[in-house]
């Protein structure tokens, strides 16, 4: 597939049918991520795939901080949001469980965090936490570019999930993704406009 229709094509879902993803493709989804650019070279990222179901229950529980809000909380927490943030808001609400268990496979990005990111001051001191999302765009393009989709779900709670996924210590969970083909694709993107994102010698 061409470059940019992957880029085109390439969009959050949550909702999978039942067909397995083919190793193969998962292999290449992988191997592009390991393709992207990272701090000196270092690309020092690593790959928990979820396969067994009692697993899978436990890094869910413990990952996904989701519970049942009231239509209190939910309005609260919506107030302020704009007309694309608040539907992409109340779309995934309500999924989150569901997509990470139900998605055909589960991969787990985890990335060295060689200071632990609440130390970090500067940019700098951030750069791996800044790589693994270089690679996890790969990874989202190529799957875009195998038919695959998924979400990028960013755990709260990393210790417990680090604990049941046996992480060593000096590794930090960057994402659960969910990976399957998809369902649906109901939350439409907010169109950006290139001429006022881009300015010339200055802003
Ligand atoms: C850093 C990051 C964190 C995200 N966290 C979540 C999440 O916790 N749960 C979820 O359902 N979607 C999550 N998303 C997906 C976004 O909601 C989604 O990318 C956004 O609504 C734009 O939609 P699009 O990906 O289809 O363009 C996250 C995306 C990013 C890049």
């Amino acid at each position: 597939m061409d470059f940019y229709e992957a880029v085109e094509k390439r969009k959050t879902v949550r909702e999978f049918q039942l067909k397995p993803v083919e190793k193969e493709k998962l292999m290449r989804v992988i191997a592009a991520g390991l393709k992207a650019p990272t701090h000196n070279n270092l690309r020092e990222w690593e790959f928990v795939l979820v396969k067994d179901l009692e697993q899978r229950k436990r890094v869910v529980e413990v990952g996904v901080a989701a519970k049942d809000y009231s239509e209190k909380e939910v309005e609260k927490a919506t107030r302020n949001m704009s007309e694309w943030e608040k539907p992409a808001y109340l779309a995934a609400l309500p999924v989150q469980k569901r997509m990470l268990m139900s998605s055909p496979e589960l991969l787990i990005v985890c990335f060295r965090m060689r200071q632990p990111l609440k130390e970090c001051k500067t940019l700098y001191e951030l750069n791996n936490f800044a790589s693994i999302w270089t690679c996890i765009e790969n990874i989202l393009l190529a799957m875009a570019a195998e038919g695959l989709y998924g979400v990028t779900y960013i755990p709260r709670d990393t210790a417990s999930l680090r604990k049941v996924l046996e992480i060593p210590g000096d590794y930090e969970v960057a994402a659960l993704i969910p990976i399957g083909y998809p369902k649906d694709y109901s939350v439409k993107q907010k169109p950006a406009s290139l001429n006022k994102k881009i300015h010339y010698d200055k802003w």
